[in-house]
């Protein structure tokens, strides 16, 4: 145990079986760009990323390019609000903000390349438009719905969260989007519907990274319906007042701030609400690494790493990890009467 990092390096989500197999993580990766020297580099791809704002291309182009969204403001100097407020609360923190370029080009998307710079530079292979969403499964009025009807449904909500990586670096990210709990509300769950299922889009073309058998894909993650229904629970379609690029998750992504970013899942192409617990990537991949919940939980260590503490991408000094991610007053009533050790 002595031997084992007391952090994760970057880009070390992977687990043990897969870690082994590096060599082919490589052999794939040179299939996006030929940048594979750039997996487990620490923070190399950090200053490197495609941070184009208001590229054109329209909400039409391709994932590398973003596009104003919204009547938010534009991107704000990191530690300002892109809003003009500094209010405390839930849904918006007034801690120094992660720099756009690091939001945009230090990312997990294994799909688009493993290394933390690979996803800005392949997001272009992703097409945003069309794009459908279908909402199925245990709901009153099953629907496939069309990106744009999405964003004429719901008003855009700029929410200032802290995001958790299990890896144990975080961001601050000013999202923008709009409770998961109105779409789910529109749906109208049926009295079965327990969980809620994510899908990640499954095209080889667009996400090269499909290629590899690395995790099965598509991604899929999970969260209980009062999880789901929560109100700090998201569907963010843009940050920083622009619409998503494609490795932040274009053109919807989920965001559950008191969950592990896993939880948080990239370009989705169905939503289900499900009677049974569904069978998440992160999960089957390693049940004893990534647990279904994935709460932030500091008295939790991960099998190869302490949870303890966390290093903010722009900062020096590690910080405390603040169990369910500083969200504790809002969220743990949920898992009142839980083990969360048992239940992590
Ligand atoms: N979703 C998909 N489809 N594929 C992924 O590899 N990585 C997850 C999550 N969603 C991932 C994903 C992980 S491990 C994290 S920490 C967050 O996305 C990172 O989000 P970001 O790149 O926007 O910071």
């Amino acid at each position: 145990m002595s031997k084992l990092p007391k952090e994760p390096p970057a880009g070390e989500i992977t687990p043990p079986a897969l870690y082994l197999r590096r060599r082919e993580f490589l052999k794939n990766a040179a299939l996006f760009t030929g940048t594979a020297s750039a997996i487990g580099g620490g923070l190399v791809g950090l200053t490197g990323g495609a941070a184009r704002l208001s590229a054109g291309g329209g909400p039409g182009g391709p994932g590398g390019e973003a596009t104003p969204l919204g009547s938010a403001s534009p991107p704000a100097t990191p530690g300002t609000s892109s809003s003009g407020t500094n209010a405390r609360g839930p849904f918006v923190t007034d801690e120094a903000r992660t720099s756009y370029e690091d939001i945009v080009s230090y990312n997990n998307f294994y799909e688009l390349g493993l290394s933390k710079s690979e996803p800005a530079k392949n997001a272009g292979r992703l097409r945003l438009r069309p794009w459908t969403i279908a909402c199925e499964g245990e709901v009153q009025k099953p629907e496939v719905i069309d990106i744009e009807t999405l964003l004429r449904w719901f008003p855009l909500e700029e929410r200032v969260y802290r995001m958790r990586c299990v890896e144990a670096w975080s961001m601050v990210i000013p999202w923008l989007g709009f409770p998961l709990a109105a779409l789910l509300r529109r749906l109208g769950p049926t009295s079965r519907a327990r969980y809620v299922q994510f899908t990640t889009l499954l095209d080889r073309e667009q996400l090269p990274g499909q290629r590899s058998d690395v995790l099965d894909w598509p991604y899929v993650e999970g969260l209980r319906i009062d999880e789901a229904m929560h109100p700090l629970t998201m569907l963010a379609v843009g940050l920083y007042g622009q619409s998503l690029l494609g490795q932040n998750g274009a053109p919807v992504r989920l965001v559950v701030p008191w969950k592990y970013g896993f939880k948080g899942c990239k370009s989705i192409v169905s939503i289900q609400l499900t009677e049974r617990q569904p069978r998440t990537t992160w999960n089957r991949a390693a049940p004893d690494e990534y647990g279904f919940y994935a709460n932030v939980n500091p008295a939790v260590d991960h099998p190869r790493w302490s949870q303890a503490t966390e290093r903010r991408i722009g900062e020096l000094r590690r910080r405390p990890t603040l169990p369910f991610n500083g969200y504790a007053e809002e969220v743990a009533g949920l898992y009142s009467g839980m083990d969360l050790r048992e239940s992590f």
